[in-house]
């Protein structure tokens, strides 16, 4: 059986953690192995990063400083959870992902979104979610309904604007990919209409392949499991002059 890699994206306090659940809940009863994770803090040194990325005593954090270290933990988290799930078959449930940096740290600290991507995607070697859920709400409904703000909900209405926005941008570049729903809709309607994208998804032809990688890293990373049918040599690897 494939792997399916299903992401949670949107603004703070939009209900993602909710609808990861119940997803999750409804793959299991349905004979999957669901792996439910977060970003960023899943795991050991997730952890220590999402600490420093969000108490509120962290100060004066570069901007590009903090781009990096959401992407430091993508990258350990995809290599100490996400891919080895994927490589076993399982479908990853995962709050949040590469959009989320995209839409805060690209769009809402102005960074410039294509090296933005670009750190992001070498550090995550390339994984793309099979479908991203984006819960849409404006930013002051979901916020108002976290009890204590931490560094990045503390960032400001013009922020959070932007984020917003960003992450609708980010749907309209590739609408095959996305789900994009009203948070404000209830609960079980939501959930109904995840499910139903989720179960054409594990239908259709476009579960992970987890084998696909991209032309520089399977030249350079020599390390890698050769791929059925490849010969294998014992030269470095390089690039053809
Ligand atoms: P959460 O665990 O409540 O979703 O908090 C994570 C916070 O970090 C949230 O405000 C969104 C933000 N964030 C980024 O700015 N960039 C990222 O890449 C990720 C994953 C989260």
């Amino acid at each position: 059986m494939q792997g399916a890699f299903v992401v949670f994206e949107g603004g703070d306090g939009v209900g993602k953690s909710t609808q990861a659940a119940l997803l999750a809940e409804w793959l299991t009863d349905r004979g999957r192995e669901v792996i439910r994770t977060f970003e960023p803090g899943d795991g050991p040194v997730n952890a220590q990063i999402r600490e420093i990325l969000l108490s509120r005593s962290t100060e004066n954090l570069a901007p590009r400083a903090e781009a990096l270290l959401f992407a430091a933990d993508k990258a350990q988290h995809v290599h100490a959870i996400v891919r080895p799930a994927l490589e076993r078959g399982a479908v990853v449930v995962c709050d949040r992902y590469v959009d989320s940096t995209l839409a805060y740290q690209g769009a809402g600290r102005v960074l410039d979104m294509a090296e933005v991507e670009r750190i992001n995607w070498w550090g995550t070697d390339d994984l793309r979610p099979d479908l991203t859920v984006l819960l849409d709400l404006a930013p002051e409904a979901g916020l108002a309904g976290i009890a204590s703000h931490d560094r990045m909900e503390s960032a400001g209405e013009d922020f959070h604007a932007r984020v917003r926005a960003g992450f609708l941008a980010l749907a309209e570049r590739d609408p095959a990919r996305y789900l994009v729903l009203p948070a404000r809709e209830p609960v079980t309607a939501l959930s109904e209409r995840i499910r139903a994208r989720v179960a054409e998804l594990l239908e259709g032809e476009h579960h992970h392949e987890v084998g696909r990688r991209g032309l520089l890293s399977a030249l350079f990373d020599a390390d890698r499991d050769p791929e059925p049918g490849e010969e294998v040599s014992d030269a470095p690897a390089r690039l053809s002059p």
